[in-house]
């Protein structure tokens, strides 16, 4: 939107400026080409006219510099500044343009240009100099930390020949009408020398609504022409510091002691130092501080030494180097659990063939499978204490049958395993499971053993 605008109004300027120069026409006109280039400049002529260029005064004799008499549609328009507006729909006015153009242009082209027209005597002149194309050349740092209420002032230093172009800021997230005049009315261009200037945004009463991302855009100078048409910017993200704000997800008691507690943090652009829990028992009158702080760079935790089954409310506040956030309280009231929901699983082996053991357990009670959502499990050589295998194997909660099979094993030797139960929620786990040895066949499957088939059915 911003943007659109912008280019108008480039546009806009456009046609100013060759209004200026065709009331002009008389005056030297300025010409700017890029190195490698070929620029061409161009003389109104008629038949029979007998027309020279000179360059600084003197004929011209390069190899690289070519003459040509153009007489299409395509030149008329382009050149229709060089003819005097109450010429322009004159019969006689020029229709044929003497060029002279300069093939892979460089600096040792510059200088003056003049067309003799020895026939009417009137003459053109060119100034012709070599474009330094933008280039932002010194900023503010990419990343500014600041504090509310203060000043900030950001900046691009720009290097181009000609200077004449425009220079605007944008904030990336800015939205609406209103932060675009605000930056269009604090920004400023000082000029430092004649291939220099300085863009500053100056910013005032800061407020987080000033956070965010504030490129500096240099549009393409109308004075290039077509030359270089796509934008130079960069960029710089300006933090405001500030207090964080904290709110909880997610809470739920995990055991009779116990609650999970999970939240989402807005730093305010400062690492968050640590959180302070604070909890409410029915009855109490007054909230009590949790007995420790909570390390900055969690994102959840479990809280431990509440009483079973009592109801608690818990809230939760951050604090940065700006300060301390407001305590968040989470709606739901938590009740703990009676019991700790504590399963060791009882592990059997099921089967095996000479690369394979097949192990099994039974699932938990129905009240513990909200606690149990996958299993742990190792596997050693016998009589080694060094496990050569870990998994994990997840479970449905409503698996009735828990088997797990190991593969790749080596043939006709002995392995222990050993089982335990974890919750996804605190990724806490209960106690390993007795081992169990199991060994791998010298050959042909063994059949089942202790393998019991029960069919049930649950409403869920
Ligand atoms: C510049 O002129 C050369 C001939 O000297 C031509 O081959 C080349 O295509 C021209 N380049 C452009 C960009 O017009
Ligand atoms: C420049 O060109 C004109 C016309 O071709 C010629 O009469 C004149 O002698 C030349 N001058 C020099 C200095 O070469
Ligand atoms: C243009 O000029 C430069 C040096 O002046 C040269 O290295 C380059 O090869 C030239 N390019 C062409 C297309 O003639
Ligand atoms: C070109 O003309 C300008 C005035 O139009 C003059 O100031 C400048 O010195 C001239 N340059 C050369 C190389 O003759
Ligand atoms: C054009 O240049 C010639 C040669 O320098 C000069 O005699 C003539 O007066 C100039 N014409 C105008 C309109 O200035
Ligand atoms: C920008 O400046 C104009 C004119 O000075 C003023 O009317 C307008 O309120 C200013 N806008 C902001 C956002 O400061
Ligand atoms: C550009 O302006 C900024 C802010 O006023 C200033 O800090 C910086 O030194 C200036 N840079 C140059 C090269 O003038
Ligand atoms: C502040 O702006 C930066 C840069 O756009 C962004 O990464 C950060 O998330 C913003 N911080 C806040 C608190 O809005
Ligand atoms: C908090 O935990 C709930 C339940 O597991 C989960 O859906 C949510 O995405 C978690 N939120 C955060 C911020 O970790
Ligand atoms: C937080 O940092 C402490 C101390 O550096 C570290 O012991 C703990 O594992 C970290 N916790 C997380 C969730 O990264
Ligand atoms: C699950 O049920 C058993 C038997 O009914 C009970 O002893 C235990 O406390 C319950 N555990 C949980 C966490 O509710
Ligand atoms: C498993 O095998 C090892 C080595 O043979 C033995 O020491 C251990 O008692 C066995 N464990 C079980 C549970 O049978």
């Amino acid at each position: 939107m911003w943007k659109k605008q912008a280019s108008l109004c480039w546009l806009a300027s456009v046609y100013v400026v060759c209004q200026l120069v065709a009331a002009k026409s008389n005056q030297v006109r300025e010409e700017y080409f890029i190195t490698g280039s070929n620029g061409t400049l161009s003389c109104p002529t008629s038949e029979n006219q007998n027309i020279v260029w000179h360059k600084n005064g003197a004929n011209i004799s390069d190899p690289r510099i070519s003459f040509l008499i153009v007489d299409s549609s395509e030149a008329i328009r382009k050149w229709s500044y060089l003819v005097p507006e109450d010429e322009v729909d004159d019969p006689n006015a020029p229709k044929l343009y003497y060029t002279l153009t300069i093939h892979n242009f460089t600096k040792s082209d510059e200088g003056n240009y003049t067309c003799y027209n020895q026939e009417n005597g009137l003459n053109m002149s060119y100034t012709v100099r070599t474009v330094i194309l933008p280039k932002i050349t010194q900023t503010s740092n990419d990343k500014i930390r600041t504090k509310t209420t203060s000043i900030q002032q950001l900046y691009c230093v720009i290097e181009a020949f000609p200077l004449s172009h425009t220079v605007y800021w944008v904030k990336e997230d800015a939205s609406g009408e209103n932060s675009l005049k605000a930056l269009a009315n604090n920004s400023e261009q000082r000029v430092i020398d004649d291939r220099h200037m300085n863009a500053t945004l100056t910013l005032r009463d800061l407020s987080k609504a000033n956070n965010g991302t504030y490129s500096c855009v240099v549009m393409p100078s109308a004075q290039m022409q077509a030359t270089s048409l796509h934008e130079v910017k960069k960029s710089m993200a300006l933090l405001i510091l500030d207090v964080p704000q904290v709110t909880i997800d997610y809470a739920k008691a995990v055991g009779a002691n116990k609650i999970y507690l999970n939240w989402t943090v807005n730093d305010g652009n400062d690492p968050i130092k640590n959180y302070i829990v604070r909890y409410l028992k029915t009855g109490d009158q007054t909230f009590t501080y949790y007995r420790e702080k909570i390390g900055g760079n969690n994102s959840f935790y479990v809280l431990d030494g509440f009483d079973p089954g009592t109801d608690y409310k818990i809230s939760l506040g951050a604090s940065n180097g700006q300060g301390d956030s407001k305590h968040h309280e989470y709606s739901e009231t938590i009740r703990t659990l009676d019991t700790d929901p504590s399963f060791t699983p009882q592990v059997e082996v099921k089967g095996s063939t000479h690369s394979t053991i097949t192990i099994g357990w039974a699932p938990p009670p129905a009240n513990l499978t909200d606690y149990i959502q996958y299993y742990e499990l190792v596997v050693s050589l016998a009589g080694v204490n060094a496990s050569i295998m870990k998994k994990e194997a997840f479970h449905p909660q409503n698996s009735r049958n828990l088997p797990y099979m190991f593969d790749n094993l080596a043939t006709a030797t002995e392995y222990t395993f050993r089982v335990r139960a974890c919750s996804e929620l605190t990724k806490i786990c209960g106690n390993w499971s007795d081992p169990v040895n199991g060994t791998t066949s010298d050959g042909q499957a063994s059949a089942p053993r202790n393998l019991k088939i029960t069919c049930s059915h649950h409403n869920i």
